[in-house]
């Protein structure tokens, strides 16, 4: 296995490269990759930068420029469901663009010629993903993010959510269109900027994949302020903590 790790921001990733065994990077198309070792896992870490076309271009070169077999994608998220709160975890089963619109040629959100709205995630790297993240709140959560800082984001007892992720080229920070969204997509847990890209990527590359997300905002008036507190302060804890152990359990 050689796993692609992939997030948008610096701070989606921080101290991941750092914790990387033998080192050694490479700039190709404006981006940095880091190859090395986290744990057992060949690994290739990279920052997409922001959007869908970032994104999917990464993904394409991580896999076929730099061989990986595998890609995981980590980052924040705003919450697109009423029982969805910030710190909370969302590892995707699904994602689908939300502004894929086609119509009336295909069906809204339908990936023309593909036949396909929703990509799944590869069932094992989830179900991975997953249960590294429920162990990460049960085990190190309480240690990672002490209590002046839960307190400040109001962390009460985060969770752990499976289902869908939608994506767009839009920073979503209106009640009215996250209501609208979540009412055209019934089961939608968050939106996000790049998850549904890198998923189409790899569905035609047959690549597996997994996509997991932080709560960092509700996608209303307030998601830019919340967004900016909860990316510096909270959010490359999270990811290092998830992708370490990830990456640990994988050897098993
Ligand atoms: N990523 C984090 N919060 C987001 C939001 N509200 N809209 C789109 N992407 C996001």
């Amino acid at each position: 296995m050689r796993l692609g790790i992939i997030s948008a921001l610096q701070e989606e990733q921080q101290g991941l490269v750092e914790a990387m065994q033998g080192p050694a990077k490479l700039i190709h198309g404006m981006r940095e990759y880091t190859r090395g070792r986290i744990g057992a896992v060949e690994a290739v870490c990279v920052l997409s930068r922001i959007g869908k076309v970032a994104a999917a271009t990464t993904a394409s070169m991580l896999i076929e420029r730099f061989g990986v077999t595998h890609v995981l994608f980590t980052g924040v998220a705003g919450a697109g469901h009423a029982g969805v709160r910030v710190g909370d975890i969302v590892v995707a089963d699904s994602l689908l663009q939300y502004d894929m619109d086609a119509s009336p040629l295909f069906p809204r959100f339908e990936v023309p010629l593909t036949g396909l709205a929703h990509f799944q995630t590869d069932l094992y790297l989830t179900n991975r993903l997953a249960d590294s993240a429920e162990r990460f709140l049960a085990h190190d959560f309480e240690a990672t993010i002490d209590a002046a800082e839960r307190g400040q984001f109001a962390l009460g007892q985060p969770r752990v959510h499976r289902g869908l992720i939608a994506s767009g080229d839009q920073f979503i920070s209106s009640a009215q269109r996250i209501n609208a969204l979540g009412e055209a997509l019934p089961g939608m847990l968050a939106v996000e900027m790049e998850g549904a890209a890198v998923a189409q990527v790899c569905f035609e590359m047959g690549v597996p994949f997994a996509v997991m997300r932080t709560i960092s905002d509700n996608a209303n008036e307030a998601a830019a302020t919340d967004f900016m507190r909860f990316v510096s302060a909270v959010a490359s804890r999270y990811a290092f903590q998830i992708v370490t152990r990830f990456c640990r359990e994988l050897e098993t």
